[in-house]
C-alpha cells in the first residue's frame, strides 16, 4: 500500500489527535473521549485504504492495457530492434497504440509532431507500412532532438523521418508575441493532414501547448487529424476548450479517449 504525501500528512494528524485526546482523556477520567476520536480515527483510515485501493485497481487496468497494446504494436509495425521504453515521459504503450491505428487508418501525407521520442518511430514505422508519408518532428531540448534521431537512425526510419531542434524563443503568431518553437514555417511546403501535440513541456511556460493550433492553422489540411497528448491536465483541458472555441474548425469526432488524449478533425 503506497499513501500519497497528503494522505500521509492524514494519517500523521489522525494518530497525534488521538494520542493527545488519550492524554486529555485519562487525566480528566474520560474515557469516551477515546472511544470517539479512535471511531473517527478508524473512518478515516477506511476511507484512504479504500481511495489507495481504486488506485491501485486503476493502475492494474491501465498495464493490462499497455500489455496488449504492446503486443500490437510489435506484432504489426514488426521493429526490427525493440523500442525505447514507453511510458514515462514518453507515450503509454495504450496511446502509442492509438496513434499507430489513426496513422495506420488515415495514411497520412505529412506528419507534424510536437516533442520528439518514441511516437517519432512508433508513426515512423506506421508510415513504412503505409509505404508513403513523412514525419517532421521538432524538439526544443538538443539533447532529446539528438537521441531521437540517433534512434531513427537505429531503425533504419531515416527516409521518413525529420527531427528539428527547434528552441523555445519569442515567436509572432497573429498580433501577439509567444514563447513557442522557433520553426520557419515556410519551410513546411506542403499541407499537413497530422499533427500531434506532445509539447513543449509544462515546464517552459504555463498553457505553453496553446500556441499549436494558431501557429499551424492555415498550413492544416481539411481533415487533418489534431491530437493533443496529456489532455486531462489541468492546462491541456483548458487548451482544448479554447482550441474548440477559437479554431472555428476543429471537430472532436474520436471520443476522447478516456480523456488522456484529445484527438479532434480539422472540417
Ligand atoms: C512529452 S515529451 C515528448 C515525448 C514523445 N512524444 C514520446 O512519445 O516519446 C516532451 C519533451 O520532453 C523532453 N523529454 C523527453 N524525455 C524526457 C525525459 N526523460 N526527461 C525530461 N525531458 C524529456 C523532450 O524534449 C520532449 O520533446
Amino acid at each position: 500500500m503506497r499513501f500519497s504525501r497528503d494522505e500521509k500528512w492524514v494519517l500523521s494528524i489522525v494518530i497525534l489527535s488521538l494520542g493527545i485526546v488519550t492524554y486529555f482523556a485519562v487525566k480528566n477520567d474520560s474515557y469516551h473521549w477515546i472511544a470517539i476520536t479512535s471511531l473517527l480515527g478508524v473512518l478515516v483510515v477506511i476511507t484512504l485504504v479504500i481511495g489507495n485501493f481504486r488506485r491501485l485497481r486503476a493502475r492494474v487496468d491501465e498495464l493490462g492495457r499497455d500489455g496488449q497494446s504492446v503486443v500490437a504494436l510489435y506484432s504489426i509495425l514488426n521493429p526490427g530492434i525493440p523500442l525505447p521504453e514507453l511510458g514515462g515521459y514518453a507515450l503509454s504503450a495504450n496511446k502509442a497504440a492509438k496513434l499507430m491505428e489513426l496513422a495506420l487508418d488515415k495514411k497520412p501525407k505529412l506528419i507534424v509532431e510536437l516533442g520528439s521520442g518514441v511516437s517519432t518511430l512508433v508513426l515512423a514505422y506506421c508510415l513504412k507500412k503505409n509505404g508513403a508519408g513523412r514525419i517532421v518532428s521538432y524538439d526544443h531540448d538538443e539533447n532529446f532532438a539528438r537521441i531521437t534521431r540517433e534512434n531513427v537512425e537505429k531503425h533504419n526510419l531515416s527516409e521518413y523521418v525529420e527531427v528539428i531542434h527547434a528552441p523555445i524563443g519569442e515567436v509572432e503568431i497573429g498580433n501577439n508575441k509567444v514563447k513557442w518553437y522557433q520553426i520557419d514555417i515556410n519551410k513546411i511546403d506542403e499541407n499537413i493532414d497530422f499533427l500531434f501535440v506532445d509539447g513543449p513541456p509544462r515546464k517552459t511556460q504555463e498553457m505553453a501547448r496553446y500556441p499549436a493550433m494558431k501557429f499551424f492553422d492555415n498550413k492544416l489540411e481539411s481533415g487533418a487529424i489534431v491530437l493533443l497528448d496529456d489532455a486531462n491536465r489541468r492546462d491541456e483541458i483548458k487548451i482544448k476548450e479554447l482550441w474548440i472555441e477559437e479554431s472555428g474548425g476543429l471537430i472532436r469526432d474520436y471520443g476522447n479517449f478516456r480523456e488522456e488524449m484529445f484527438i479532434a478533425r480539422k472540417k
